[in-house]
């Protein structure tokens, strides 16, 4: 699954592509980031001062107005604070408009306060400045959002599947939030949150705490999330949502026109949450739900707590696409539960969420499922590594030189989990589920840095079991570069056919409807496309267009790897069905490479810029940052 949320390359930069070879996954999330800009020194993406206040609790008015896309938003904070001398709240704001700030004594009594607005960086947002040298309880912000908030995609009813109602839905991570809501956007600031919403009739609004699946759509809703999150899984969705459980404590919302289908590509769902439970304690967040999004959610999946979103692009019909949800719950363990404190720690939610993802998918799917997708993490995390700067390559990358085009790739995902599936292999399965189990309930809500990963790491399982692990061996995984080289691979048999039978086809020596596909699952035919050539010969792949019908296939996995071959190999007949593909998916990960493999060359990115012409409106922000972004080089490298 390597990092396919790092489609956005989590740290990394607006330019989709860098002066490197185009990977799917180096997108955007944070923004182009070299050195840490003026914020503060614990978190460089914040300008939060946590050791002078600290928000405990948010208490969150919203009004959807479709019409004008906007959120009409009161957000009241109650403060912890921590510094006597303190004079200031500063907050984390992007693009809202702040119409007034007042303090809330004790009584309810309000008085207004002195701010300041910032000017605009283009990463970090504006910095907001509210005196309270009285250090008030709470502090009250009126304000509205930005139609462009970075973190707010507004649908019009025909850009929707049932073409019916309006769609909106918000993505916060990395630093998204605080486009929507002003807050310390920091993850090690946690918080509990209250949230009234208003929204038209008929509209369902859901959010990233406990959702009734049978709320009356009566343009009035309620959340409470009273487990401490961090900023960055706050999340709110509206639109035609219908609900079709999936078990007893979870269900999908989707379209009326989708929840079918998706409610059968994700009937495992308590099965899994049984399995994580078994390995790692009780599952501590209620319900869990699935809000399958239209497929211009520009992620494959994002944990909200509670409501995890999803692409229908996973929904193939055959549940092969799944371990996204697999992935997604884990991090109700890793990333929602036990935090990363910073984006530089953040490989302690991707790649441990990678492992518990490959012992889920294990027992659900057995060990040919889970090691195939393990080796397709393997194999792009070496493509990647291939191309990072020694820094980009440590799991924690060393503070200070950190170019942010080069911080979190597949090297959180893929070297995260495989560092994880070491220490299995070196203690054993149960010595090993123990410890994680204790990490977990050790930290519980808590957000830590990888050091305070490793300070628990070292008693309780390194020292206390000794012989099994050097303590160098650890710090090589965590800030060495490159992957240690006994790093156990797993054995995949059917992987090997088809190394072979590429070959043959590859040499001419078989012929492409002879090759023995009709049995490949979905990730069989992702690896028999990874593994050819970067500019393939022009006849075998039409020979094996002919044979396997890859254009126009309903797999966006297949079809991506597909039609970036069939670009690279100059063939100009897949470019309508490949502007259809990047059209309707606004998934990074899925229409960024398309894109990259037309702009090769001046004709396609011609092309390209028709296509994107037609398509922007349906696409998120960071979709359209991505691929503006990429335009700009493209047309830099040309001249
Ligand atoms: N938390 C990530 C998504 C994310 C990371 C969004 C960083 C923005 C910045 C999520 O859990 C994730 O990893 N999603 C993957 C799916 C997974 C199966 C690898 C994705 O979106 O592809
Ligand atoms: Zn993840």
């Amino acid at each position: 699954m390597g990092g396919k949320a790092g489609s956005g390359g989590i740290l990394a930069a607006l330019q989709p592509t860098g002066s490197r070879k185009m990977s799917p996954l180096r997108t955007l999330a944070l923004g182009a980031l070299a050195l840490p800009l003026a914020a503060h020194a614990n978190d460089p993406y914040s300008y939060a001062q946590p050791d002078e206040v600290r928000v405990t609790h948010l208490d969150l008015k919203l009004k959807i107005d479709f019409p004008q896309r906007q959120l009409d938003g009161q957000a009241t904070l109650t403060l912890d604070w921590k510094d006597p001398k303190a004079a200031a709240l500063v907050l984390d704001t992007r693009d809202l408009s702040i119409a007034s700030i007042e303090s809330v004594d004790a009584s309810g009594k309000t008085a207004p306060l002195h701010y300041a607005l910032a000017a605009r960086d283009k990463q970090l947002g504006s910095k907001l400045t509210i005196q309270a040298p009285q250090h008030p309880h709470e502090v009250r912000i009126i304000y509205t959002t930005a139609p462009s908030a970075s973190g707010l995609q507004w649908l019009p009813p025909a850009q929707t599947a049932d073409k019916k109602q309006p769609f909106m839905f918000s993505q916060s991570e990395s630093i998204h939030a605080r486009s929507w809501v002003p807050l310390q956007d920091s993850p090690a600031i946690r918080f509990t949150y209250d949230a009234q919403v208003t929204a038209p009739q008929d509209t369902r609004v859901a959010m990233s705490a406990p959702n009734d699946p049978n709320h009356p759509l009566n343009g009035s809703f309620s959340f409470t999330q009273t487990h401490p999150i961090p900023s960055y899984l706050l999340a709110i969705a509206a639109g035609d949502l219908a609900v079709k459980e999936t078990g007893p404590r979870s269900a999908v919302y989707a379209e009326p026109s989708v929840v079918g289908k998706a409610a059968h590509e994700f009937e495992d769902t308590e099965k899994m949450i049984q399995t994580a439970e078994k390995l790692y304690g009780p599952y501590r967040w209620g319900r869990y739900d699935i809000l399958v999004l239209p497929p211009s959610f520009p992620y494959g999946g994002m944990e909200n707590p509670n409501m995890t979103f999803a692409t229908p692009t996973v929904l193939v019909g055959d549940k092969s696409l799944v371990s996204l949800v697999a992935h997604e719950l884990a991090h109700s363990w890793s990333g929602n539960l036990v935090t990363a404190a910073s984006w530089r720690d953040i490989w302690l939610n991707e790649g441990v969420t990678t492992y518990v993802q490959g012992r889920i998918t294990e027992a659900l799917y057995g060990e040919r499922q889970a090691n195939e997708e393990a080796l397709l993490s393997i194999q792009s995390l070496h493509k990647e590594l291939a191309r990072l700067p020694e820094n980009g390559q440590r799991l924690a990358p060393k503070p200070g030189n950190v170019d942010a085009d080069d911080t979190l790739t597949d090297v959180a995902y893929s070297k995260g989990s495989w560092f994880l599936r070491t220490l299995e292999q070196r203690y054993g399965r149960a010595t090993f589920d123990n410890y994680l189990k204790s990490y977990f309930d050790h930290f519980a809500f808590q957000s830590i840095t990888t050091e305070q990963m490793l300070d628990f790491l070292k008693p309780n399982l390194i020292d206390k079991y000794p012989g099994k692990m050097s303590w160098d061996e650890v710090k090589e995984w965590v800030y060495g570069t490159g992957v240690p080289k006994d790093a156990p691979v797993p054995a995949s048999p059917n992987f090997a056919t088809i190394d072979k039978e590429r070959s043959a086809f590859l040499a001419g020596t078989l012929d492409a409807g002879k090759l023995d596909a009709k049995g490949w699952n979905t990730q069989e035919w992702m690896y028999f496309l990874d593994g050819m050539p970067d500019a393939p010969p022009l006849a075998r792949m039409q020979q094996l267009d002919a044979a396997w019908h890859l254009t126009g296939t309903p797999n966006a996995e297949i079809g991506m790897r597909w039609y970036v071959h069939a670009i690279n190999a100059g063939d100009k007949a897949v470019w309508p069905a490949a502007a259809e593909h990047a059209t309707r998916i606004g998934r990074l990960y899925l229409t960024m490479p398309i894109y990259a493999a037309l702009v090769k060359t001046p004709d396609g990115l011609a092309f390209a810029q028709q296509v994107y012409a037609k398509a922007k409106d349906g696409y998120h922000p960071l979709t359209q940052q991505a691929v503006e972004a990429l335009f700009a080089k493209a047309k830099a490298g040309m001249h």
